[in-house]
C-alpha cells in the first residue's frame, strides 16, 4: 500500500472483500460478453452498442474495465478480450466503418481507456499510434479565438464546451509527454484555465454546457445540458469536474486546478449528506427523486485522486467522502449476482432521459475505485 493513501484497517477488509466480489463477477461476465463492446444491459445482459454505434463515446470503457481487471488480476483473459476490443475500435479511427465524423472530444474516453491504456501497460507500439491519432483529433478541435476545446459536432454548437471535456484532456498530457512536443500540454492547459473561469461557479457548482462566442472567448450564455435546467447543477458534469480537475494537477502541478477540484469536491460532498447517492440534480425538485449512481462513483474516484495530493491532515477529508460514497453505492446499488451483467444499478443519462438503467461508465469507475484503493498507484488516466 503507497504510504501517501493511507486507508484504515477496517476499510481494507471491506476494499478486499468488494475486490472479491467484483473479480468473481468479472470472470464469468468479460467471458460472457466475448467481443461485444456494451453500454447497458437488456434483460440483463450486456447489449453490443459498438455494432449499433461505433463512434458512440462510451465504447471505451469496456476496454477500460478489462484493462483494470488485468492490473488487478494479471489473469491474462482480461488482456486478450481488451485487445479485441481495441482492434474492433479500429474501424471507426481509422474511417473505414462510415462513422469517422460522429468523433468528437470524447475521444479521449475512448483511446486513453483502451489503446493509450494498452500501450502504457504492454508497450505495444500500435496502441501507442492509435492513441497519438485520437490526440491529434482532440487537439484539432481547440478553437484558437475562443481559447477552448469544442465538444460537439454541427454548426449550432461550434461555441458549446462542456465540463465533461476535463476528463478527455489527459489524453492530450499524455501526448505531449510522449512526444515531446509542448502544444498538445498547451492545448488541454489553455482550456482548463478557462474552464476554471467560467464554468465552475463560486460555490464549486460547475454549469454544463457553457456557450463561448467564437471571435472573442466571450461568455454568450449557459445551458442545463444532461441536468434539470439552466441553472441547476448535474451530479455527473460535478463530477467530471472533481476528477478531471484533479487530473489536470496531476499532470501539469498547477495549484489552480488542485483548488479547483477541491471547491468541487466539497460542493459535490456537501449535497449528498443525506444518503451519499446522488441525485441526478442536486438543484432539481425533491419529487420526483432520480439518481444517478455513476456520478457518485466518478466523484469517489476523483476524491481519491485528490487524497493523492494534499497534504497528510487533508487526506481524510477525501477519502472519508470517497468510502462512503462506495460503501452506499455497494450496499444499496450493487447487483452481485449472475441475473445481470453489469453490477452497478440506477445510473442515469441525464435529467430528462435514460434514467435509473445500467451504464457501462458506472461499473468502470466503481471498479476502478476500489482498485485505487487496493492497489495504490493505479491510473489509466
Ligand atoms: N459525457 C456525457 C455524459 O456524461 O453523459
Amino acid at each position: 500500500m503507497d504510504a501517501m493513501l493511507e486507508v484504515p484497517i477496517q476499510n481494507q477488509k471491506w476494499i478486499d472483500s468488494v475486490w472479491g466480489k467484483i473479480t468473481a463477477k468479472m470472470d464469468y461476465v468479460a467471458e460472457n460478453t466475448g467481443e461485444k463492446i456494451p453500454y447497458t444491459t437488456v434483460n440483463g445482459r450486456y447489449d453490443d452498442k459498438f455494432a449499433q454505434d461505433p463512434a458512440w463515446w462510451t465504447n471505451g470503457f469496456w476496454p477500460g474495465i478489462l484493462w483494470l481487471m488485468y492490473m488487478g488480476t494479471h489473469n491474462d483473459k482480461y488482456k486478450e478480450i481488451a485487445e479485441k476490443a481495441e482492434i474492433r475500435l479500429d474501424s471507426v479511427l481509422y474511417g473505414l466503418d462510415g462513422s469517422f465524423e460522429g468523433l468528437h472530444h470524447d475521444v479521449g474516453f475512448m483511446w486513453l481507456l483502451s489503446s493509450v491504456a494498452n500501450y502504457k501497460i504492454t508497450g505495444n507500439p500500435q496502441s501507442r499510434i492509435r492513441g497519438l491519432i485520437a490526440a491529434n483529433h482532440l487537439a484539432s478541435r481547440f478553437n484558437i479565438k475562443g481559447g477552448f476545446i469544442t465538444a460537439w459536432n454541427g454548426k449550432n454548437c461550434e461555441g458549446w464546451s462542456i465540463i465533461d471535456t476535463m476528463m478527455n484532456i489527459p489524453l492530450l498530457y499524455w501526448a505531449s509527454k510522449e512526444t515531446g512536443y509542448s502544444r498538445f500540454r498547451d492545448i488541454a492547459q489553455a482550456h482548463a484555465d478557462k474552464t476554471a473561469e467560467n464554468v465552475i461557479r463560486a460555490d464549486g457548482s460547475a454549469v454544463h454546457i457553457i456557450e463561448y462566442d467564437l471571435e472573442t472567448g466571450e461568455v454568450v450564455k449557459t445551458y442545463g445540458g444532461q441536468g434539470y435546467g439552466t441553472g441547476s447543477s448535474w451530479s455527473r458534469g460535478q463530477s467530471w469536474a472533481i476528477y478531471g480537475f484533479a487530473l489536470s494537477f496531476l499532470h501539469t502541478k498547477n495549484p489552480l486546478y488542485l483548488e479547483t477540484a477541491k471547491k468541487a469536491a466539497h460542493y459535490f460532498a456537501s449535497c449528498i449528506q443525506d444518503s451519499y447517492i446522488p441525485a441526478v440534480d442536486f438543484r432539481s425538485p425533491a419529487e420526483p427523486l432520480y439518481i444517478d449512481t455513476t456520478a457518485g462513483a466518478i466523484a469517489a474516484s476523483g476524491m481519491i485522486e485528490i487524497s493523492r495530493h494534499v497534504p497528510d491532515f487533508e487526506k481524510k477529508i477525501y477519502l472519508d467522502t470517497a468510502m462512503k460514497i462506495l460503501k452506499a453505492l455497494e450496499k444499496e446499488q450493487c447487483n452481485w449476482t449472475d441475473k445481470t451483467d453489469s453490477i452497478l444499478q440506477n445510473g442515469s443519462e441525464s435529467y430528462s432521459g435514460g434514467i435509473h438503467k445500467s451504464i457501462i461508465y458506472g461499473d468502470f469507475f466503481f471498479i476502478e475505485s476500489i482498485l485505487k484503493l487496493k492497489k495504490a498507484g493505479i491510473c489509466l488516466w
